[in-house]
């Protein structure tokens, strides 16, 4: 029985991310700065990632008890686990999952995207934030050509993944880039979403001033293809959505900074170690590993997991209300955003 499980402030769980590493192939400025993330970080050693056997046990826990309907696989860059279609295969398998999504920078969609697909991947989110190979190659950190995540992207649709595509939008570094994507994107026929650049973690020395509003980036589309507001897709969704009037194609902007969305959030994280994060801003987790390591029954896992939900008040993004609150918050390579 798929059940509902509400937090303190009456929000039930509806949707789990699930990180099954913290590595990535990618060093963006506003996630993993190379600076920070550079040749002697020490990312998870293998025994302390949580097996697919552990990820699908918690999982079914999720589903079955707690009332989650949508699993979203994130990293650092996902694909960088080893064999992931095997564990989509096992989460597919799942009674109640409605939608099996991934967030990736598509570089190794080219490789992986039929056996995704084959696996029982629904759709996956592509991070993108310029056209430009000089801009795009200074926001990766390494210099990775727009052509690749295109290449990316037309593996994912040829194999049959819807595609969604992410931008952070950061003040002086892309926002002239909001209108060519824009424009690029409704071409191809894919939704794109802006996403204002976030304090999340510690790493990134996060300002108000470099944040590029929903407003402002609506204002810019706006002038060029009119566009008219339309209906969330399903309560809680992160995305604000918009059409280009006299047309079915649609963008959305995910405002964290300006206009945020705690009261709806359903969202759980699940780090690559096993601590379940009730926010993206949290400072800690809670390990569930040491208890799926131990000799509890699924039934006394769940029933720790609903305690945890039930407490929760996590509401950053209101609290934030444009200042950044100085404390020590996880990091997004850690969660997968
Ligand atoms: P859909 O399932 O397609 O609606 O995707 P999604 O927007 O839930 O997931 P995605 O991984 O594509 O996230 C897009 C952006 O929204 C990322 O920058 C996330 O960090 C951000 N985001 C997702 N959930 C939350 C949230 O609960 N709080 C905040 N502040 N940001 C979020
Ligand atoms: N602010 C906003 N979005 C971010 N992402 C990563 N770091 C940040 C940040 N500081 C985005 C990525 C990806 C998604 C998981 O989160 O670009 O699309
Ligand atoms: Fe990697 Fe995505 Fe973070 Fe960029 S935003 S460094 S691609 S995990
Ligand atoms: Fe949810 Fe925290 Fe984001 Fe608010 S800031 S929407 S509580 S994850």
């Amino acid at each position: 029985m798929n059940q509902t499980v509400l937090d303190a402030l009456e929000r039930p769980l509806r949707d789990l991310r699930i990180s099954v590493t913290d590595k990535c192939n990618f060093r963006c400025t506003y996630c993993m700065p190379a600076e920070i993330f550079g040749p002697d970080y020490t990312f998870l050693p293998k025994g302390q990632l949580l097996s697919f056997e552990e990820i699908e046990r918690l999982a079914k826990i999720f589903v079955k008890d707690l009332g989650v309907k949508k699993l979203r696989i994130t990293g650092g860059e996902p694909l960088m686990r080893k064999d992931l279609p095997i564990l989509i295969k096992k989460l597919r398998a799942i009674n109640g999952v409605e939608d099996i999504a991934m967030t990736t920078n598509a570089s190794l969609l080219p490789k992986h995207a039929k056996d995704l697909k084959d696996a029982g991947l629904d759709r996956v989110s592509v991070s993108l934030d310029s056209l430009s190979d000089e801009v795009f190659g200074k926001i990766n950190g390494r210099g990775v050509r727009v052509q690749t995540v295109l290449d990316g992207i037309e593996a994912a649709s040829q194999f049959g993944l819807k595609v969604k595509l992410n931008m952070v939008v950061k003040r002086g570094i892309n926002h002239k880039d909001v209108v060519p994507m824009a424009k690029f994107f409704r071409e191809k026929g894919h939704i794109l979403r802006f996403i204002e650049y976030m304090d999340v973690g510690n790493s990134n020395k996060w300002k108000l001033d470099d944040v590029y509003t929903k407003k402002q980036i609506i204002e810019d589309i706006h002038n060029v293809m009119p566009l008219e507001p339309i209906q969330a897709n399903y309560t809680g969704e992160v995305a604000t959505r918009y059409r280009y009037v006299g047309s079915e194609d649609e963008i959305g902007v995910i405002s964290s900074v300006s206009d945020s969305f705690c009261s709806s959030c359903n969202r759980a994280r699940l780090s690559a170690e096993g601590q379940l994060y009730t926010c993206l801003f949290a400072a800690k987790g809670h390990d569930l590993r040491t208890l799926l390591r131990s000799d509890l029954t699924d039934i006394a896992l769940a029933d720790k997991i609903k305690g945890i939900w039930n407490v929760r008040r996590d509401r950053y993004s209101e609290e934030r209300e444009n200042n950044p609150i100085n404390k020590q918050k996880v990091e997004m390579s850690h969660i997968g955003g």
